[in-house]
């Protein structure tokens, strides 16, 4: 496995070449790295559960580099996906849609629908287009850790994930820290209406003022969806610390909250963001941090508010030991 820093053209196109062979290219996205693999290779897609250590039948993301191509992997698309798809592609949203044939079981764990995301970062767009241009048709790419821990915002990070479980030939390319920081927001465009099965940088907000419409988050019904999606297992996004999201630190435990809050006294701080949009920029690297200094505790104190701030919780919630 090599780490490729320099992601010129011709790293690119070696890269593309490595995925249409049926090798792993983890890649930089703009919400987290990925775990790429050609979408229509049984075999490499089976190697990415293997290095995930992912149960099978959790659906992958497929991503291309354009809204052209969305007909190659789904159909009867409403358009309010359409909507959706022209103002935040490319962009932190995966749409769950109705598959075509091309989106095989393998792809969706059995269900009918696909999810499919166009990512802007340029390295991610560029792999794309060139894979694309190879003759390739979708790459699929779950979060680039191992099942249940936490997304890598880094290049170095999918190395201490992964590294253990990738090929020689396999790939990791670096495009820097990401800068939403969480996973994209997921919307099943299944039904008339459209619904938020995981919150993201493309807020409820965003949406509504994009149809036109108002509709409920209601992240406590994730259960209830036939639609399997991430993080509603009990565990998830979680580090090795332990996350508490009430209560006080004592001497040497961890602390995560925005910058005009105070360390309380003996607690070590691993984040002091200034915005929300920052929180969720640093939160991830924020764990491993802690995980790294061997922090037993993080004290977190939860952003407030719409917008990015829901995305926070939601992934705060499902990391923490205690709520
Ligand atoms: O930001 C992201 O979405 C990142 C980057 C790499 O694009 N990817 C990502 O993939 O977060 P992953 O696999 O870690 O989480 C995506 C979740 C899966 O856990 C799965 O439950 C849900 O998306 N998903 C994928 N395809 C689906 C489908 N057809 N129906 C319902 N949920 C689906
Ligand atoms: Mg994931």
């Amino acid at each position: 496995m090599s780490i490729i820093s320099n992601c010129t053209a011709s790293v690119i196109k070696d890269s593309a070449a490595a995925l249409v062979k049926g090798d792993l290219v983890a890649f930089p996205t703009e919400t987290v790295y990925g775990l790429g693999a050609d979408a229509t290779n049984k075999d490499a897609i089976a190697r990415i559960y293997k290095v995930k250590g992912r149960p099978v039948g959790h659906p992958l993301i497929v991503h291309i580099s354009s809204l052209g191509n969305l007909d190659k992997w789904a159909r009867d698309i409403p358009e309010y996906a359409v909507s959706l798809a022209r103002a935040f592609w490319p962009g932190p949203m995966t749409l769950i849609l109705p598959r075509t044939d091309l989106a095989k079981n393998f792809i969706t764990g059995g269900q009918d629908n696909v999810g499919i995301r166009v990512p802007s970062h340029t390295v991610a767009l560029a792999l794309l287009k060139e894979f694309e241009g190879q003759g390739g048709l979708g790459v699929a790419a779950p979060s680039a850790n191992r099942f249940g821990a936490v997304s890598p915002t880094t290049a170095a990070a999918v190395k201490i994930e992964l590294a253990d479980f990738l090929s020689e030939s396999d790939q990791i390319l670096d495009g820097g820290a990401c800068l939403v920081g969480v996973e994209s927001t997921i919307i099943n465009c299944t039904q008339n209406k459209p619904s938020i099965l995981r919150p993201g940088a493309v807020t409820k907000e965003m949406i509504e003022n994009t149809l036109g419409i108002t509709f409920y988050l209601d992240t406590s019904n994730y259960e209830s969806t036939q639609i399997k999606v991430a993080g509603s297992l009990e565990s998830h996004y979680a580090p090795n610390a332990k996350i508490f999201l009430a209560g006080s630190p004592t001497l040497g435990d961890g602390f995560i909250a925005l910058d005009s809050f105070t360390t309380p006294a003996g607690a070590i701080r691993v984040a002091a963001p200034k915005t929300n949009e920052e929180y969720a920029q640093v939160l991830y690297e924020a764990f491993r941090l802690a995980d790294f200094k061997g922090i037993e505790r993080v004290f977190v104190i939860p952003p407030t508010g719409d917008g990015i701030a829901v995305a926070i919780n939601d992934r705060l919630s499902k990391s923490a030991f205690e709520k």
